[in-house]
C-alpha cells in the first residue's frame, strides 16, 4: 500500500501546507479546465501515470490565474485537492506552473493502473529568491538537443526558473553565429582523425531550445565567456588575439593563456557583432559574459595592450581587464539587457550594475567585500557548495542544503542585492551520460534552498523526504548518483 503522507516526498518544501483527509481518485475520465498550461498539465501527466485527461465542462481539475492571489510572491500558487476537485491557483502563469510542478510530486501520481490516489492537501507556496537556476558546460562535453530539454525539464520540475546555458570555451564554440561562419566552422571541432571531437547549436535548434523553456516559465541566459576562456574562438579569427596566433582548439582542461586583445579596437567590433546575434535570439534580460579565469600573460607582452594601458590611463593588466569587462558591459546595457559575470570582475573597477555570480568559496571574504563596496548585486553558485561536478564526497547533500548565499556579516547590506541560487555543472569529466548523477540528487537539496524559506528548512527532515522521493526518480528515468 502507498504511503499518501505528503511531508514524505515533496521537494521543495512548500512554505505552508496540511494534509486533509481522503483523496481524489484520478483516471482518464477526469477533465481540466483550459489555461495556458493546460497542454502542459495533460501532457505530464500522460507520461507520468500513463493516463490521456481531456478538457471539458465542469473540469474536476482546475487551473486558475488569480493575480490577487494571497501569497507574496509573483511566481506564488495555492493547490487544493479535495475529494471532488484539484484546484490549482497561481498568481500568475509562472505560478499555476509551480502549482502543477507540486502536484507532480504529490504521492500518487506515478506510473501504474488505470486510477490514481491523490491525497488530499491544501498549499499554499511561493519561492524566497526569484533567480532560481541551474548551469550546463555545453563545451568540454557536447550534449544533445533532447537531452537539453530533459534537462530544462527535470530543472522545472524542481520550480527553478532559470536555465544557465554555457555556450563557448577553450575546448569548443557551440552557438552559431551567421555573421562569424569560422567560429562553429573551425570552433566546433578539437582534435582530428578518430579523436576528432564537437558539435555545435544552429540558430534554429537555440531558438527550439528557447521555447521550450519559456513554455516551461525558465529564461535561458547565454554566457558567450570572454575576454579569457576563447581558443576556440582565437582559433578560428586568431586576429582578434594579441600574437595573431596560430592556435588550435584545445584537447586539454585548465586555464589558458589565449584572449582576446583588448588593445584592438577590431576585437570590440567583432565581439559586439556576436553579441548583437546573441540578443537578437535570447530574450532573456541577462547577458553573461563570463570574464573569469583570465590570465593576463600575453597582454604583459602585447604592444597593442600596453598602448591600451597607457593611453586610458589604466593602472595595469587587472585594469584592463575592468576596461574590457565596462566596456562589453555597456554594450548590452545600451541593448536595454543587464550584462552578467564572474565574480573575477570585481579584481578591477566595475560598474556596479553588472550582475556578479560568485563561484569562489563562499568564505572568500576579501572579494565578498569588495562585491558590497561596490553595490552589485549577486548570484550566489559557491564552488563550496553549488558546483555538481566536484565529487559528491566534497559536496554532499548537507553542504549544498547549509548554503547561505550571503555572509552572516552582509546580510542587512546585500538584503535586497541577492538576486538567488545557481547550481553550476561543468563538463570536464562528465559526458552527456553522467550528467544525472552528479546533479541528481544534490540538486533536490539545491532547489530547497533557492525556493524554501530558511526557518522552515530543516536537514534532517529534507534527508529523510531524498529517501521517499528516490522512488520518483526511478519513475521519471533519472540516473542518481550517490546518496551522500
Ligand atoms: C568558473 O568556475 N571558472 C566560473
Ligand atoms: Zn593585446
Amino acid at each position: 500500500m502507498t504511503d499518501l503522507s505528503i511531508e514524505k516526498g515533496l521537494i521543495p518544501l512548500p512554505q505552508i501546507m496540511e494534509q486533509r483527509e481522503g483523496f481524489f481518485v484520478l483516471n482518464s475520465s477526469a477533465t481540466v479546465s483550459p489555461s495556458p498550461v493546460t497542454g502542459y498539465l495533460l501532457a505530464a501527466i500522460a507520461k507520468q501515470t500513463g493516463l490521456d485527461l481531456g478538457t471539458g465542462e465542469n473540469p474536476e481539475i482546475q487551473l486558475v490565474i488569480d493575480p490577487d492571489l494571497d501569497v507574496p510572491h509573483q511566481e506564488g500558487y495555492v493547490l487544493e485537492v479535495a475529494p471532488v476537485s484539484i484546484i490549482i491557483r497561481g498568481k500568475s502563469e509562472s505560478g499555476l506552473f509551480h502549482g502543477i510542478q507540486t502536484l507532480r510530486k504529490l504521492p500518487g501520481p506515478e506510473k501504474g493502473g488505470d486510477s490514481i490516489k491523490i491525497p488530499a492537501c491544501f498549499i499554499r507556496d511561493w519561492p524566497v529568491y526569484s533567480f532560481r537556476g541551474m548551469h550546463l558546460d555545453c563545451c568540454r562535453h557536447f550534449m544533445d538537443l533532447d537531452f537539453i530539454k530533459r534537462y530544462i525539464d527535470l530543472i522545472a520540475l524542481y520550480n527553478m526558473n532559470v536555465f544557465h546555458w554555457h555556450l563557448t570555451e577553450d575546448q569548443g564554440w557551440r552557438i552559431e553565429i551567421k555573421k562569424y561562419p569560422k567560429l562553429t566552422g573551425k570552433g566546433a571541432y578539437r582534435g582530428s582523425g578518430e579523436n576528432r571531437y564537437g558539435g555545435y547549436y544552429t540558430q534554429d535548434e537555440i531558438r527550439e531550445v528557447i521555447a521550450y523553456a519559456r513554455d516551461r516559465y525558465i529564461e535561458v541566459i547565454p554566457e558567450i565567456d570572454i575576454p579569457g576562456h576563447a581558443t576556440a574562438a582565437l582559433a578560428a579569427y586568431p586576429e582578434y588575439s594579441c600574437t595573431g596566433g596560430p592556435f588550435e582548439v584545445s584537447t586539454h582542461w585548465g586555464i589558458h593563456t589565449t584572449n582576446f586583445c583588448p588593445g584592438k579596437e577590431e576585437t570590440f567590433t567583432f565581439l559586439q557583432g556576436i553579441l548583437d546575434e546573441v540578443m537578437a535570439l535570447f530574450p532573456s534580460r541577462y547577458i553573461h559574459i563570463g570574464a573569469d579565469e583570465v590570465k593576463k600573460d600575453m597582454w604583459k607582452k602585447c604592444p597593442a595592450c600596453q598602448k591600451r594601458i597607457r593611453e586610458s590611463g589604466l593602472k595595469d593588466e587587472f585594469e584592463l581587464q575592468g576596461y574590457f569587462v565596462n566596456r562589453m558591459a555597456n554594450y548590452i546595457i545600451g541593448k536595454n539587457r543587464i550584462p552578467v559575470g564572474w565574480n573575477e570582475i570585481l579584481e578591477s573597477s566595475i560598474d556596479p550594475s553588472i550582475i556578479v555570480q560568485f563561484w569562489y568559496p563562499a568564505d572568500d571574504a576579501r572579494i565578498f567585500q569588495t562585491l558590497v563596496g561596490n553595490g552589485n548585486k549577486l548570484i550566489a553558485s559557491y564552488v563550496s557548495h553549488c558546483y555538481f561536478d566536484l565529487p559528491a564526497e566534497k559536496v554532499d547533500l548537507r553542504k549544498v542544503y547549509s548554503l547561505k548565499p550571503v555572509p552572516e556579516e552582509h546580510k542587512m547590506v546585500m538584503k535586497d542585492r541577492v538576486l538567488g541560487i545557481e547550481g553550476e555543472m561543468w563538463t570536464e569529466y562528465a559526458p552527456q551520460d553522467t550528467i544525472d548523477s552528479k546533479v541528481f540528487p544534490r540538486i533536490l537539496a539545491l532547489s530547497e534552498v533557492q525556493w524554501t524559506d530558511e526557518g522552515k528548512r530543516d536537514f534532517d527532515s529534507f534527508r529523510s523526504r531524498v529517501e521517499t522521493h528516490l522512488k520518483f526518480l526511478d519513475t521519471m528515468g533519472v540516473n542518481y548518483g550517490p546518496i551522500i
